[in-house]
């Protein structure tokens, strides 16, 4: 197989099964940074602590899976790297900034601008075509400039599979064809980072793989920086790189020296 690259201003870069190797000589831009990453949810008498402590750097175009038992704490952690819910302890540094210090509007405004949401559930509007989806998501991002079916929306439900669903409200369309309208509206405002909880977790195994190749296309083809949440193992052997989380911290992160001893390596 071909591998594939993408070029972006810093550094070429090549994913090559996973080990990345790097053209250029300039350091991978790191895109988000978690620092001792804490969240106690405060509930009646008892104290959950659902993270303890998450250390976690993402760089430009990279693809990382996480994994880990259900209650790890997954989701909190992603919720808290999207600026949805803010974290008891600790920092989040997104594009440079640090959303912790901005404001609820900054904050809302950066996480529209610069963050993609998937979700399990699909979440789209009942009413509208798959089109008509990504439109309305445009219209929001551009505060209310729009039209009726832009090129680039049109373009990219085609690269998803979905040229002959333009029409097709959510109803009329499999899980699978679902997921990806859901993948094209999170991608359309071309978002800093995509973050993605448990995507495939409503599909079957076929459907599973194709919104599992998309999310690779995504990454290869535009250099989409993606943190994915899955159980499913086939769909973190495609990432860059795995961590797994146990009780509110990350496991294993072996694979993450790799990844930083190859980019040293070519330093
Ligand atoms: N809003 C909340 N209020 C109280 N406890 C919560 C809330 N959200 C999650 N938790 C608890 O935090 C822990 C981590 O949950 P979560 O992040 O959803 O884990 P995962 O996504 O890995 O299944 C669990 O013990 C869960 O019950
Ligand atoms: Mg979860």
């Amino acid at each position: 197989m071909e591998a594939p690259f993408c070029e972006h201003k810093e550094v070429k870069v090549c994913y090559d099964n996973r080990r990345i190797i790097l053209h250029g000589g300039s350091r991978l831009k790191t895109i988000l940074e978690a620092k001792g990453v804490t969240k106690v949810y405060r509930t009646g008498r008892v104290d959950v602590w659902a993270l303890r402590g998450i250390d976690l750097n993402v760089s430009q175009g990279e693809f990382v899976a996480i994994m880990g038992p259900s209650g790890c704490g997954k989701s909190t952690l992603l919720h808290i790297l999207g600026g949805l819910t803010p974290p008891s302890k600790g920092e989040v540094w997104l594009d440079g900034v640090n959303i912790g210090a901005l404001s609820d509007a900054e904050r809302t405004r950066t996480r529209r601008n610069k963050i993609g949401f998937v979700f399990q559930r699909f979440n789209l509007l009942p009413t509208l075509s798959a089109l008509g989806n990504l439109e309305i998501a445009r219209y929001i991002h551009k505060n209310g400039a729009g039209g009726n079916g832009s090129e680039s929306s049109r373009d990219l439900l085609k690269i998803l599979g979905l040229e002959n669903k333009l029409r097709s409200k959510p109803i009329e369309m499999s899980g699978g064809e679902q997921q990806r309208v859901a993948l094209a509206r999170a991608v359309i405002n071309r978002p800093a980072i995509l973050l993605a909880d448990e995507p495939t977790g409503n599909l079957d195994s076929e459907n599973s793989q194709t919104v599992l190749h998309m999310l690779q296309d995504l990454n290869t083809r535009f250099n989409q920086t993606i943190i994915l949440i899955t159980h499913n193992p086939e769909v973190a052997a495609v990432a860059h790189r795995l961590v797994e989380m146990r009780d509110g911290k990350i496991h294993d992160r072996v694979q993450d020296v790799t990844y930083h001893a190859a980019e040293e390596s070519f330093l």
